[in-house]
């Protein structure tokens, strides 16, 4: 049983209005006494409960602290991460036929990546918890954002990443932010075993998307979804349609949804449809989503182009199945090549991203396509990393290049 109900009396454990709870038995935790990622008591996942929930009226300044009273502190380590772009993509509204279609750009955050507005939340609990090494395993942008952020913070950083796996943007990133990487003969979800044991065995700080404080930052992707899409479009979306790999996003956009159903200022039937999209290669999400599974049975083989995506043990899934359940949204595989069509697509409507973050605008084509998405919806799609993030992709979606002499007749010749 997943309980995710607020609300309800202030445990004893509670510290300025915050604890962290057990989302399968219950059990609740003091946030900051001791480091914990799992319930000591059945090793179910935390999420962090609060003693009062805001509304849109409490919110004030910009970026992610503008949301400081739904976070569980006041002010993080940050390097200015959120406030990203909602793009208008009129070429991909008028291709899928759907009434609105927009793009929240995450690659706009200071590291290229959404991941930026978990760790600046993080990376400062770490601080209270007085911890002295941070450590994630990561597809890359994880790494990055950890590699930058730690530094930030003066705080040593380790990154397990999958061996030649990685997108060379974002091994060049957690190289030149100082972290120490390490190379992992084994796919994402090995280097997260591996770590996890190194975090339980008090060796590092995890910062992986299973730390619950992470997901608070990046709860406030939906917070300023719903605002920028009031503001510039009168409504709240209809469907927000999002990669998934740990499924994390999933999970911090359902619980941004149920905590503004508790404080009043969202309707239950207004929550967005949440709707996940994977690459065909490692689609463990989908698949339970569409078995009508509570649990995901863990991919050992998984393989995409969209290597940010390419994880077989989405760790988050038992907070996010009942959010794309609940939402009354859905999962959907794309192959590779329509992956690497949506990036050209959004290339074309000027919005550069990395291949999984294609998977969103891949995804809402095909569930048009396949008559589950109406054309009366008011859409957002979520990319979630920079297109610099992995140039080689870039180039290899995009137009050769052509050799000319260097002289204007001989280039006139060749155009
Ligand atoms: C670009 C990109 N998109 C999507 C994801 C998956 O996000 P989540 O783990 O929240 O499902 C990741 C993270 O690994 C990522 O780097
Ligand atoms: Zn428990």
């Amino acid at each position: 049983m997943v309980d995710l109900e607020l609300g309800g009396e202030t445990p004893a454990e509670a510290t300025d209005g915050v604890w962290l709870a057990c989302v399968a038995c219950g059990e609740t935790v003091a946030p900051y006494d001791d480091v914990v990622y799992r319930c000591p008591d059945c090793d179910g996942l935390l999420e962090v409960r609060y003693d009062e929930y805001p509304t849109f009226d409490d919110f004030e300044g910009v970026g992610v602290w503008r949301y400081a009273d739904a976070l569980p502190l006041n002010e993080g380590v940050s390097i200015r991460e959120g406030n990203t772009p909602l793009y208008t993509v009129p070429e991909i509204e008028a291709d899928v036929d759907v009434a609105d279609v927009r793009v929240k750009h995450e690659g706009m955050n200071p590291t290229g990546a959404f991941k930026d507005r978990g760790m600046t939340v993080g990376v400062k609990v770490a601080e209270r918890l007085g911890v002295d090494r941070l450590a994630c395993a990561s597809t890359g942008n994880t790494s990055a954002a950890l590699a930058c952020y730690g530094a930030r913070a003066d705080t040593e950083v380790l990154v397990l990443l999958p061996a030649g796996k990685v997108a060379a943007g974002k091994v060049a990133q957690a190289a030149l932010h100082g972290a120490r990487i390490l190379e992992v003969e084994g796919n994402f979800d090995a280097c997260l075993d591996v770590v996890a044991e190194l975090a339980a065995r008090g060796e590092a700080y995890l910062l992986n998307s299973i730390n619950p404080f992470r997901l608070e930052g990046q709860k406030t992707i939906g917070l300023e979804i719903l605002e920028q899409s009031k503001r510039e479009t009168g409504e709240w979306p209809d469907r927000i349609v999002l990669p998934v790999g740990n499924a994390g996003n999933t999970a911090a956009l359902y619980k941004c949804f149920r905590e503004l159903v508790e404080a009043g200022a969202m309707a239950e039937d207004e929550m967005p449809a949440l709707t996940g999209v994977q690459a065909e290669g490692a689609a463990p999400m989908v698949e339970a989503v569409r078995e009508g599974r509570e649990e995901v049975r863990r991919w050992e083989e998984v393989e995409t182009r969209a290597t940010a995506i390419r994880i077989g043990n989405p760790v988050n899934a038992p907070k996010a199945l009942p959010g794309v359940r609940a939402t009354g949204g859905t999962a959907v595989a794309v192959s590779d090549d329509e992956i690497t069509d949506a990036q050209r697509a959004l290339a074309r409507d000027g919005v550069g991203v990395e291949p999984a973050s294609a998977a969103s605008v891949a995804g809402l084509t095909k569930l048009r396509r396949e008559g589950e998405i109406d054309d009366d919806e008011q859409v957002v799609c979520l990319t979630t990393g920079h297109l610099l993030k992995d140039p080689d992709a870039a180039a290899a979606a995009g137009g050769d290049t052509t050799p000319v002499p260097a002289d204007a007749d001989g280039v006139l010749d060749v155009l």
